[in-house]
């Protein structure tokens, strides 16, 4: 069968199946998502009046967070240099309100947690239960119709809610996301890819900030789901970190009792600590899903500097390379899912067997395709609109490396007792966006594999 014939398949038996999946817990991070589509010229003339030295000062090493106009620029050009996401914290009030003043194209639901409500509740009619830290009006009204609920406590008593009818009145947690289209040019600089800077002016989602609804009545929660995605600890630090990963491991120790399989969406944390406080994590969950970037900034944590690099060093990423990280991890931590995405492809290795991971995997290519070429998926007739995207050709070459290292067939091989399982993805010439692409992957291909599960 072509992978034409493999996609289309997919779709059918996901599609088919998806309505069999019960709720899906979704914490920790909501915000909102103000996207504003970079002009050249416009910024230019921004970074002249703020001092054009000190701001390329900073695009050569990005600061740790954003306290100054130079900071927010030059973190914006170290993102349009090398075509590379980042993310930082904005901490001045004056930064902020610079921000808010410079404006947006569109408000957008943001954070792992409303991109995947909003796809798997809103598109898919998956019921999720999602944690949004503060529920603004704003916030409230981005979340899509559709099984999507968030607890609400009255008189001591736990209700599951839409987020518009909780009718929150809180504060509004928002990320300005800078986005460029690949060949951006500002000053000499030019753009090999497009992509994003983000900075987050909010003070509930970095610090991830937990809700009392959910530390005082998780478990009444969890009972109302049959599976979980963790997201949003990318921002934690060395002296913040302690007291949210505790909380993440009681969640975990209750959601381990109760057998519901847990997914951790990694974002790139670079804080190291803190990466090897969610590797000591790692067992309690049954799946991770990361990119290049963020398994070799694993791979550092556990001493395997050598795979680190070779992961950073080919284009494509040698899958080779990417299988090893995964079967360091694997054993190491006893994690039974990890799922790599890459541009041009995604690998998962499973402690277990069969043609619906892979399946689940292209399900969540055709998904991501729709995303990057229509910016938001409607309804799941917008994710088949993708099967017309041609599949990427420079995966042939993964895959031929993949049958000669592993005997692959069809995209599945049986690797030292583990099934390695390989898509070639559909990638969209000129993506709408970028923002929320990984997220659109990683959940469509988790609650799609349960859907499938025999
Ligand atoms: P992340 O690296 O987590 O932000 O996720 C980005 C992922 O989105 C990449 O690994 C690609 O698999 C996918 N992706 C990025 N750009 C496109 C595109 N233009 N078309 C299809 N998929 C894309
Ligand atoms: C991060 C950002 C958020 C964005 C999301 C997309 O969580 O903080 O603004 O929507 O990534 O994946």
């Amino acid at each position: 069968m072509s992978w034409d014939a493999l996609y289309s398949s997919a779709f059918d038996k996901v599609r088919g199946n998806i309505g069999k999946v019960g709720g899906v817990l979704l914490a920790y991070n909501t915000n909102i998502d103000a996207v504003k589509y970079l002009d050249s010229k416009d910024l230019e003339r921004r970074v002249r009046n703020v001092g054009e030295d000190e701001v390329l000062r900073y695009s050569d090493e990005l600061p740790e967070k954003i306290t100054s106009l130079e900071h927010l620029f030059g973190g914006i050009l170290w993102s349009v240099r090398r075509g590379k996401a980042a993310e930082l914290f904005v901490e001045s009030c004056s930064v902020r309100f610079y921000m808010k003043r410079w404006g947006w194209d569109e408000l957008r639901m943001g954070g792992q947690v409303g991109i995947m409500a909003n796809l798997l509740g809103g598109v898919y009619n998956v019921p999720v239960i999602a944690h949004v830290p503060q529920l603004s009006r704003l916030q409230a009204e981005l979340f899509k119709d559709g099984p999507i609920y968030v607890p609400k406590v009255e008189n001591g008593k736990l209700r599951l809610v839409h987020p518009r009818d909780f009718a929150g009145d809180e504060e509004n947690c928002i990320h300005y996301i800078y986005e460029f289209p690949r060949g951006f040019r500002v000053f000499d600089f030019e753009a090999p890819r497009e992509n994003r800077f983000i900075g987050s002016a909010d003070d509930y989602n970095p610090n991830v900030y937990i809700r009392p609804e959910f530390h005082e009545h998780f478990e009444e929660i969890a009972s109302e789901s049959e599976l979980a995605v963790i997201s949003g600890l990318q921002a934690l630090t060395g002296e913040n970190y302690r007291e949210p990963v505790e909380t993440l491991r009681g969640h975990l120790e209750i959601l381990n009792d109760k057998d519901i399989p847990v997914h951790l969406e990694f974002a790139f944390t670079t804080d190291r600590t803190v990466r090897e406080a969610l590797v000591d994590l790692l067992g309690k969950f049954w799946s991770v899903g990361f990119n290049e970037v963020e398994l070799a900034s694993i791979m550092e944590v556990v001493g395997e500097d050598e795979i680190a690099r070779k992961l950073l060093t080919h284009d494509p990423v040698d899958p080779v390379a990417v299988t090893e990280a995964m079967l360091k991890l694997a054993e190491k931590t006893g994690v039974r899912r990890i799922h790599f995405h890459t541009y041009g492809y995604y690998l998962a290795l499973t402690a277990y067997k069969g043609e619906f991971i892979r399946d689940a995997l292209l399900f969540a290519a055709l998904a991501a395709a729709a995303k990057a070429k229509l910016g938001d998926v409607h309804s799941i007739d917008d994710v088949v609109k993708a099967m017309e995207v041609p599949v990427n050709e420079r995966a042939k070459a993964v895959e031929a490396a993949l049958e000669e290292r592993y005997g692959m067939e069809k995209g599945i091989a049986d690797v030292d007792g583990y099934q390695l399982s390989f898509v070639p993805t559909k990638i969209v010439e000129r993506p709408k966006s970028t923002v929320g692409i990984g997220d659109t992957i990683s959940s469509s291909a988790f609650v799609g594999e349960f859907a499938l599960r025999p």
